[in-house]
């Protein structure tokens, strides 16, 4: 059951229709499903019903705004955190403390702190500096913190390069083979409670295989670590599983990926946790947007020039990504043209040479799949506010996210008296 269908012509999401939102918050702004959020979590729960009391975290970095934090927490979802911000967050969103994990390569003395003061689940620790200094922390406080450490286990997960991260090259956790000396050096830590392994490949992965190759490593590390007299009873997973950004993109299914890491993980015999984003918040959301008006330069196809950029959704100037772009009510003639934003840079584009719906100067359009590092990784370039956020739950919607405007940024800078 897909939330985001057409009736009367006029694309809903759920049961509002989107001209709707346009015309009580504006736009750009993104509209999540509350009923595809729940759904997606049931879904990627459903997969993993063959493992026993499998911890699912969601990764709060693919959208951090509070009330979807909340939505998920009622679902019974922990959070995988990469900040002090984003832990702070998901304990508003009212995650239990036990059920969230600190990932994160560069975490600071003051977010361990936190995390350590916030009682949290577990920490995923990526390198053995970083071991040590948790290890005064918590002796220092008396206290004793669950750690996994996250290994590399140099497998190329087959995705865009900036959102790989489980190569040799890549900055994250420790070198397979040197996992069970730290795992060693760091159990023997006061302040520690060494109690598993992690692992997270990359984003958007398109097959199940590098995944596969990565937990078997992981699996080998565990049997590696249990012979030299470890205790192992944990091990994450991490997130990773893509969605389709187009129509006819055919991904592996969670039911799928779930039956995978069954087979794999049958005899590890320790308590497995996941950190799905993109596969939970993804096609949840959209970001709607108005067609500001169309150009033409040359003899080439006309610039559709929308109210969203680069800043609003980056991911096409950053990663090439492509995002179907719909009209909210579609007449049935199409068009080829290039769709790009306000922004002064050459980079501001969403696609070129694109076939879409006819569409033109007021028009509302959306672009999909962007309920997942869409939102949150906007930005204020060109002095542009952040954009609005809405939920939308049945017939009844509710602003999640403020836009902030320009002048409320503004209002944070201060000129100096000597200048
Ligand atoms: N766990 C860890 C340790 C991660 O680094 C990530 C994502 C996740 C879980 C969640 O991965 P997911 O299930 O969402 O694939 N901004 C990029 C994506 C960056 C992903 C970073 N890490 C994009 O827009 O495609």
């Amino acid at each position: 059951m897909d939330h985001f269908q057409l009736r009367n012509g006029i694309l809903h999401v759920e049961d509002v229709p989107l001209p709707a939102i346009a015309e009580a918050v504006g736009t750009p702004v993104y509209v999540y499903s509350r009923a595809t959020l729940v759904r997606h979590a049931q879904v990627f729960r459903d997969g993993l019903s063959g493992l026993s009391d499998p911890h699912i975290a969601f990764a709060v970095k693919s959208n951090p705004n509070l009330a979807v934090l909340r939505v998920l927490a009622k679902e019974g979802f922990g959070a995988d955190v990469v900040s002090g911000g984003e832990l702070t967050r998901a304990l508003a969103a009212g995650m239990k403390p036990a059920d969230i994990v600190f990932s994160g390569v560069g975490k600071t003395h003051a977010e361990l702190v936190q995390g350590i003061e916030a009682g949290i689940g577990q920490f995923n620790i990526e390198s053995e500096e970083e071991g040590y200094e948790l290890s005064a922390i918590a002796q220092d406080r008396g206290v004793r913190v669950a750690c996994a450490l996250r290994v590399n286990p140099d497998v190329d997960a087959r995705t865009h390069e900036k959102i790989s991260t489980g190569k040799r090259e890549n900055k994250f956790g420790v070198p397979l083979d040197r996992a069970a000396s730290i795992y060693a050096a760091l159990a023997d830590k006061p302040g520690l409670d060494m109690r598993g392994v992690a692992v997270h490949i990359g984003s958007q992965l398109g097959d199940l295989e590098p995944l596969e190759t990565a937990f078997g490593k992981l699996g080998a590390l565990i049997a590696e670590l249990r012979g030299k007299g470890q205790s192992v009873t944990h091990a994450d997973l991490g997130g990773g599983l893509g969605v389709p950004y187009r129509k006819d993109e055919v991904f592996p299914t969670p039911a799928e990926y779930g039956a995978m890491v069954a087979r794999v993980t049958a005899d590890w015999s320790v308590r497995l946790s996941f950190e799905p984003g993109r596969v939970i918040a993804g096609n949840a959301g959209v970001l709607l947007t108005r067609v500001i008006r169309s150009k033409r330069s040359g003899n080439g196809p006309p610039f559709v020039i929308v109210d969203a950029a680069m800043n609003d959704l980056a991911r096409p100037a950053m990663y090439g990504a492509w995002h179907d772009f719909d009209a909210v009510q579609p007449t049935g003639e199409r068009m080829t043209a290039h769709i790009v934003g306000p922004i002064c840079e050459t980079g501001d584009t969403f696609a070129m040479d694109r076939e879409i719906d006819a569409i033109g100067a007021g028009d509302l359009a959306v672009f999909r799949t962007a309920g997942a590092y869409g939102a949150t990784m906007a930005s204020s370039y060109n002095s542009r506010g952040y954009v609005a956020e809405v939920l939308v739950d049945g017939d009844r919607f509710a602003v999640v996210a403020d836009r902030i405007m320009p002048h409320s940024i503004m209002d944070a800078e201060r000129v100096p008296e000597w200048l």
